[in-house]
Parts: C-alpha cells; structure tokens; sequence
C-alpha cells in the first residue's frame, strides 16, 4: 500500500507533490502543523489534535478551515494509502503571497499532508532506556503553539545524537525543566508523577493529557509542578511522552545514571496503558 501526500485538494505520490516556492510557511516558518499516529486502522486521537491545530491557527490569526472538509480530506488520503499503522502530517501555512513581512488577512491557508508508514520504537531502546542530555531552551516564547519553526528543536537533537544520546531536553535559564524536542517530560518523584504545567513554554501533548488520564486510571499521583535540573538528576524515574515517542523511558541524563540506571515500573505501566488504550497491543 502506498505513502502519499495530498496537496491543494489533490491526492498524489510523495515525490511528485510540490508546493509554490512563495508559501509563507517556506519562506517566514508561518505555518503550523500536527502529526497524528495511527494504530490498526484507526487515528488515535484525532479529534484532539484537529482541536489544537484550530488552536494554533486561531493564535496566529489564521483564517479558521471547515472542520468537516478537513476531516474529510484527512479520511480520504488515510484510507487511499490503506496503512494500518502510519503517520499523518497536517500542515497549514498562512497561505501563498509574494514576500512580505506582513500578511493580508484574505490569504487562504494552504494545507499539505503526507501518510507515511510509521515505524514502532526499536524494542532494544525500549529495554534499556533512552538517554538524554539536557540543552538551554533557544525557542521563541510561544511553544504552546505548534509551528513549523523547528530549528532550535533540530539543533538540539542532532546535538543529542552526535554526543551518542538519544535525545535532548530543554531546560530555561533558571533551571527549569520543560520538554523534549518532540515530546513531553515527566519524572516520578517519591511516588508522585510530576510534569511541567500547561504554560506557553511547552507544547500541550495530545499523549501527554492521555498519560494525566491514564495517571488516574492506575492510581498513580500525577501533579503539574515546575521542577529543576537538580530534582530531574534525582528522580527515581524520566520518561518522554509524544505522538511519536509513546512512553519513552529515559535512564541517564547529561551521562548521569537515573536511580539504577534501569527501566522504572511507572514508566513501563504508562506505555503498556497508553498501547492498550490507542489499540496497539
Ligand atoms: N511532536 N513537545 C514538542 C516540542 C513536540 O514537538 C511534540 C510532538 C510533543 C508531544 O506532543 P503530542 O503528544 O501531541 O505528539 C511535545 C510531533 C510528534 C512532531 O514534531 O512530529
């Protein structure tokens, strides 16, 4: 079955499909986008990023897109490429104009989509933890709208990787810690799951309000607290939440063994909760 992409109303092959070299998310970053995994045939969560994607483009003053035509397009490229297990990216720019800083508000936002074959996280870093370095936090102070300006998050991962970690996570001046570069942190702190409060430094994760959920559902204290460098070098347990990342263990930070070094048990709870619940186990 195919990967596609769908471009100014058209189903096409990823490699034919072209936008104009004037779309102002080319050339100013000025658009915004969401990725939604799917697991046997059915997006998880779809409503909930089709309602943060509204969110961001209302932020940004984008004129609004027909929810229903949206949804559509999306179900018909979905089930043209007949993927059980795929990843779908939305993304919608302002619109296409001739440069200029400042926008007219009659552009028509412009929506591209790919689907893709997603692949699942490799067992062998799912057993023994990922490791993490930490990075200072480069980004604009909009970060709970999700945009398509990624460099400082590509910097940090590249960097992560090439210092042979896994990835990065970005920690404010004052020590704060807020999230990974594509995903959300949490750390268990003497029996009580802690994660950086909704504010305008963090993206508000689709996976992060399941796992508060499921938090609930597994008796476990779950609390949106700010904490530090300092408390993360501490925690008896990390893990990273995201569309991608699942739940994602971490072991070490900046080389640093977390407790033992070893998969904790709320992490390894968590991801078989959120699989159960997404479908895919
Ligand atoms: N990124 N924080 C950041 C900075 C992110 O980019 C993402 C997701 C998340 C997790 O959000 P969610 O649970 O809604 O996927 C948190 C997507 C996967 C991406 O960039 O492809």
């Amino acid at each position: 079955m195919p990967e596609l992409a769908f471009v100014s109303g058209r189903i096409l092959a990823i490699e034919d499909a072209v936008v104009p070299i004037e779309d102002r998310g080319y050339q100013f970053g000025d658009a915004v986008y969401e990725f939604i995994a799917s697991y046997g045939g059915r997006l998880f969560q779809a409503d909930a990023h089709l309602d943060r994607l509204e969110r961001s483009m209302a932020a940004l003053d984008f004129p609004s897109l027909a929810r229903d035509r949206l949804r559509g397009d999306i179900r018909r490229l979905y089930d043209r490429a007949g993927l059980e297990r795929a990843g779908l990216y939305i993304q919608v720019s302002r619109g296409v104009a001739p440069r200029n800083h400042a926008f007219s508000a009659d552009l028509t936002p412009q929506v591209v989509m790919t689907v893709r074959r997603l692949k699942e996280i490799p067992p062998a870093l799912l057993a023994r933890g990922a490791a993490v370095i930490t990075v200072a936090d480069l980004r604009w102070g909009r970060c709970d709208i999700k945009t398509v300006q990624l460099l400082a998050n590509v910097l940090a991962k590249q960097r992560a990787l090439s210092s042979g970690a896994d990835d990065a996570v970005f920690v404010a001046g004052d020590g704060t810690v807020r999230e990974g570069t594509s995903s959300n942190l949490f750390m268990v702190q003497k029996g009580r799951v802690l994660t950086h409060p909704l504010t305008a430094h963090i993206l508000p994760g689709i996976t992060r309000a399941v796992v508060i959920e499921l938090c609930r559902q597994e008796h476990l204290t779950c609390e949106e607290r700010f904490f530090d460098r300092d408390a993360l070098y501490a925690a008896d347990e990390i893990f990273l939440t995201g569309t991608t990342t699942e739940v994602l263990p971490v072991v070490s930070v900046d080389g640093r063994n977390i407790a033992d070094g070893k998969v904790g048990p709320v992490a390894r709870r968590l991801r078989q909760a959120l699989r159960r619940r997404a479908g895919g186990d």
